[in-house]
Order: C-alpha cells, then structure tokens, then sequence
C-alpha cells in the first residue's frame, strides 16, 4: 500500500533532489508540495518546485505558496549555498503551471482532511506553515501520522556554530511542531550529510536522456566543490541533504533513532536555534527542583548511507549508476 505524504519544501538543490526522490518512489503517494521561505524568497521556492515537478514529470501534483517570512524573525536566505535562484543558477526554465490558488496552510488542511488513511508530513524547510498550520486547524492535526523534519542537530550546527539552518529561520516554529503532541522524527545534522553521491555518479547522472535525472547530475555536479560541504563530507562528493529525510519515510529500518527530550534555544544571539537534545540517562538537579521536561521526539543518531543512497539512485534517478 502507498503511503500519502504532503511535503513542506524551500526548494533549495537538495530539496530538488528530496521531490524527485518522492514523486519517483512506488511506495509513496505526494498529495501535495507547500512552499515556504527559507532557501530562498516564497515566490521563488514556488517558482523552483513547479520546475522540478516539470522535470520530474509530476505536473498532477499541486503546489501551494505558503509563509513569507518566519513567525517572528526576518527572513534570511542561503543563496550562498543554493545559489540566487535557489537552484544552483543553472538558468532553468521557469514552468508554464501555476501554484493552486489556496495558501499552503488551506491546501494542507484539505489534503489531510479528505484522506481515508493518515498522511506523513515531511517538512524539509523552516517550519513556519506546519506551525501556522497546527495553530490555525488543530482538527486537522489528528490526521496526521507522523511529522518528519529535516531540521536540528544533537551535536553542532551549521547556520551558527550550534544551529541548524531550517529551525534557526524559525525558531518558534520548530518549538510549536516538537512539542506538538505527534509523532515527530528529527532528521538533523547527525545525519544529513552522510547520505552523499560522489562527483563521477553526478556527471553521468548530468548527461541522461531523462529530464529529472538529468537535472539532480546537474544540480549535484554543482554542490561537489561547494565549500559549506566542508569536513562533513568526504571530498569530492555531495550530500543528497533533504532527500534522505524522505528516505527515511520510505525505508525507515535505514535510520537508529532514540526518543529523547529535545527543547528548541529561542533566546540569544548565540543559542537561538539550537536544538537541546537531551541525552542523559538520568534526572539533574535542575529536573528535580521542578524544571519541566522537554517534549520527546524521535532523534536520528545514525544512518545506513548507503542503503539510501542505493535508493536514491535506483528510484529517482532510474537506476542509470
Ligand atoms: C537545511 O537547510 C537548507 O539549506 C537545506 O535545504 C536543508 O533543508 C540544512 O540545514
Ligand atoms: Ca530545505
């Protein structure tokens, strides 16, 4: 049976690479992308998943323009990493198709409640529209079966040396979905980078016939050198990034998780955005005086790399490394 997902994006190359991978995979069923600012400006990230929605061949897939900014910081965009356009500034073409004409929040709302079976939502972006979403429509909530988020770490970060980007964006927004009262999985940075295609599999990926494999090689081939890889990587590959996180719902015996308490930093320049995830085996003093806990999701420690990688390249990109 397919499992139907609904995907929160900031379209952003690994992003690309993350809807390719869920239109492509047998056993998942996208009812629908929303877009967020994050990577880039909303509009922008509307502009990029309709493009690669096209590519994919995906066009029956709505896509809906979401949240502008976070919830209560300005926006900051990662063009440093994704390039101007959020795509790496390969000069796509922009898609004929338009977004639907609901706002993400409304289109979410729908698609969960008109679903027979839960819906897992994966939010590969800062958190913004499943926070409005969570507040705006709490009914709606009890349809979800899990919330998959690619966003924290339990060991350093990367927008700021203990954050990580998505929920640095918006803070806020990542504490509402962790202590939501849902299953939720925190894909973070323990794991993210690991799941990686080096620099020759990209250049044959660029060359394929198929337009969607065609354009993960490219937008890959690109990120091979990219210094925010760093040592996080080996060199001469690049990470696969967001893609993993649907991964992980398509094949999830390839993640270790651990249920932990996890608490979302809000305050300070230097720990705003840090996600405090709490690994001790016992209480402290400051639980036994009265501290209240933090609300436990499932944290990916450890990943099998290769088991997604495999994956990735045989589903979506059609098996041609
Ligand atoms: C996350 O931030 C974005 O740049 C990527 O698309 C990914 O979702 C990694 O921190
Ligand atoms: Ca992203």
């Amino acid at each position: 049976m397919t499992r139907p997902v609904l995907l929160d994006v900031d379209t952003g190359i690994d992003d690309a690479l993350a809807l390719m991978l869920a239109v492509r995979h047998p056993d998942l069923d996208v009812r629908g992308v929303t877009c967020v600012a994050g990577n880039t400006s909303v509009d922008q990230v509307v502009r990029n998943t309709l493009t690669v929605l096209d590519a994919a061949g995906a066009v029956h897939v709505p896509v809906a323009r979401g949240a502008e900014r976070p919830l209560l910081a300005a926006s900051r965009d990662a063009s440093h990493v994704h390039g101007q356009d959020g795509l790496g500034d390969l000069g796509l073409p922009y898609s004929t198709r338009q977004p639907v004409d609901v706002h993400a929040v409304e289109l979410m709302r729908q698609q969960l409640l008109v679903s027979s079976t839960p819906v897992t939502v994966i939010g590969l972006a800062p958190l913004t529209n499943l926070a409005l979403l969570l507040r705006t429509y709490p009914e709606a909530a009890a349809m979800i079966e899990r919330i998959v988020v690619m966003g924290g770490s339990a060991s350093v970060g990367n927008a700021t040396p203990v954050a990580e980007f998505n929920v640095w964006h918006d803070p806020e927004a990542a504490a509402i979905v962790f202590s939501a009262d849902l299953p939720v999985t925190m894909y973070g940075l323990d794991v993210f980078y690991q799941v990686a295609v080096d620099g020759d599999d990209a250049a044959k990926l660029a060359v394929s016939a198929d337009a969607g494999t065609s354009l993960i090689g490219r937008l890959l081939s690109g990120q091979v050198d990219n210094s925010r890889s760093e040592d996080r990587l080996l060199p001469g590959t690049a990470t696969l990034g967001d893609a993993g996180a649907v991964c992980a719902v398509a094949d999830p015996a390839g993640l270790v998780t651990e249920s932990l308490p996890v608490r979302v930093s809000l305050e300070g320049e230097e720990t705003r955005g840090q996600t405090i995830v709490d690994r001790r085996s016992r209480a402290g003093e400051s639980d036994l005086l009265g501290r209240v806990a933090a609300p436990r999701i499932d944290v990916a420690l450890e990943v099998d790399a290769a088991r997604y990688r495999r994956m990735f390249l045989d589903v979506a990109c059609q098996g041609v490394v």
